[in-house]
C-alpha cells in the first residue's frame, strides 16, 4: 500500500509482517518466553482513562518540550533498537534523517548496524542524539566509548541495566534463534571484540561482551568519566528509582526492554505510577521533574498513550518497534510518515483533552485507579 493508506502506527506492523525478510521480522518482533509482558505493555494503557476538560480555548496547542535540557517537538524520543540494517540497507540513518526533519531526539544503540560515527556524522546542526550503552566487561573500552560520545556531542547517556543476560526470545525459535544468525555485515559483530557464537540467533550472537557483573557501586565511576547526564534504562521498581535518585543520576527509563527480557515484568506505565507516588512520599519531589526525569517505554503506539504517561509524571516516552517497522517497509519516508501521524494525533488529542501545552496535561486528567489490576 502507499503511505497515504497507513493511518496509524499499528498499520506499519501489519505490513512489516507481510513484507519483511523473515529473519528481520523475527528479531524485531520477538519477545521473551510466552510474550506476556510484550502484550501487557500495550494493554496496560487500556486501563487508564481520560478526564478531559472543556471550554478552554483550544485554538492553539503546543506539545513541544525539553528532554534532559534539549528541545524536542514532541514528548517522545526514538529509543535504541539494535541491528537496523536487518530491516533496511540504510539502517539507523533512516531514523537520524527523519528525526532531524521532525525535531525529535534519536537514541543511538551500542549495537547499531551503522557505525556510531556514521550516525553522528549524519546529524544536522542543532539535532540532538543520545547514546544507549551496553557496558563492556572491558571498562577501559567502555570509558573510551563514553568519552568519545561526549566529544562527539552526545547529550545523554542511557546505561541499559536490564540485560545482564539476554532474554530468551523463544517464540521466535523457529526464526530468531533457530534461524542461526548470519551477520550480513561483519562490522555488526566486531565491536564486541569477542568471538561470536552464531548458533543461537541474532540476539545472542552479539551480546557476549555485556558485563553481567555491573552493579550499583560502578555508577560513581561513570559519573567520574563523563559530564553527560546519566540515565538508567530498564528500572522496574520504585526502590531502584529511589536509589538512582539518591545517587544523583539525571533520570531513569521505566522499561522492560519491549518485553524482550524478563517475562512477567510489569509495564513501564504501571511502574511509573508507583515510582511517582513513592518518590513524592519519600523525597518530597514532584513530577515531571527537571533534575530527575522519568521516562517510560514499551507498547506506546498512540499520542494518547504518550499523554497518559505525561499526565502521570513522565517527561517523555520512548518508541521502538513502530519506527523499525516503518523504515523496514518504506525507508526514511516511513519514519517521516510515522512522525507525521504522531504529530496529527498530538494536535487533536491535546485539543480534545483541553490542554494547550504539556504543562496543562496534569495528573487529574487521567483516571489510573485500575492500573494495578491485571
Ligand atoms: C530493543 N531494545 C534495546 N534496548 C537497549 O537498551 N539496547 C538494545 O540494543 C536494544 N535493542 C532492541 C532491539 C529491538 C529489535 C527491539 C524491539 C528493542 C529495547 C528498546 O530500547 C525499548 O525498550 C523497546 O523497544 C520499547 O518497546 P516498543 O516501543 O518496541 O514496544
Amino acid at each position: 500500500p502507499s503511505l497515504d493508506e497507513i493511518l496509524n502506527l499499528h498499520d506499519f506492523e501489519s505490513i512489516a509482517k507481510l513484507v519483511m525478510p523473515e529473519k528481520a521480522w523475527a528479531y524485531y518482533s520477538s519477545a521473551a518466553d510466552d510474550e506476556i509482558t510484550i502484550r501487557e505493555n500495550h494493554a496496560a494503557y487500556h486501563r487508564i482513562w481520560f478526564r478531559p476538560r472543556i471550554l478552554r480555548d483550544m485554538t492553539h496547542v503546543d506539545y513541544s518540550t525539553t528532554i534532559l535540557g534539549q528541545p524536542s517537538k514532541m514528548p517522545i524520543y526514538i529509543t535504541a533498537t539494535a541491528l537496523g540494517k536487518l530491516g533496511h540497507p540504510d539502517g539507523e540513518l533512516n531514523l537520524t534523517r527523519a528525526a532531524a526533519k521532525h525535531g525529535v531526539i534519536q537514541m543511538i544503540p551500542t549495537l547499531a548496524s551503522c557505525s556510531f560515527d556514521e550516525i553522528v556524522d549524519a546529524r544536522q546542526p542543532n539535532q540532538t542524539q543520545f547514546l544507549q550503552l551496553y557496558v563492556n566487561k572491558d571498562r577501559d573500552l567502555t570509558r573510551r566509548i563514553v568519552q568519545h560520545a561526549e566529544k562527539r556531542g552526545i547529550t545523554g547517556l542511557f546505561i541499559t541495566v536490564d540485560a545482564p543476560q539476554l532474554g530468551r526470545r523463544e517464540k521466535a525459535c523457529n526464526s530468531d534463534m533457530r534461524m542461526k544468525f548470519e551477520a550480513e555485515d561483519p562490522d555488526e559483530v566486531s565491536k564486541s571484540g569477542d568471538k561470536v557464537d552464531r548458533s543461537q540467533g541474532a540476539a545472542k550472537a552479539i551480546t557476549g561482551f555485556i558485563d553481567p557483573g555491573l552493579k550499583w557501586s560502578d555508577i560513581p565511576w561513570f559519573q567520574s568519566i563523563t559530564k553527560m547526564p546519566l540515565i538508567l534504562k530498564g528500572v522496574q521498581t520504585w526502590e531502584d528509582a529511589l536509589e538512582a535518585y539518591d545517587l544523583g543520576l539525571a533520570g531513569v527509563v521505566l522499561s522492560n526492554h519491549g518485553g524482550r527480557q524478563l517475562d512477567f515484568a510489569r509495564s513501564g506505565i504501571e511502574v511509573l505510577v508507583e515510582v511517582v507516588e513513592k518518590l513524592e512520599e519519600k523525597r518530597g519531589i514532584a513530577f515531571p521533574n527537571e533534575k530527575f526525569q522519568l521516562f517510560v517505554d514499551g507498547g506506546v503506539r498512540r499520542a494518547t498513550d504518550v499523554l497518559k504517561a505525561v499526565a502521570l509524571g513522565a517527561t517523555a516516552v520512548g518508541i521502538g518497534r513502530p519506527f523499525l517497522y516503518a523504515f523496514s517497509t518504506y525507508g526514511v519516508d516511513g519514519v517521516d510518515h510515522a512522525l507525521d501521524i504522531l504529530n496529527a494525533e498530538f494536535e487533536m488529542n491535546m485539543r480534545l483533552l483541553g490542554a494547550n501545552t504539556l504543562k496543562d496535561v496534569t495528573r487529574d486528567m487521567v483516571d489510573a485507579s485500575s492500573i494495578h489490576q491485571h
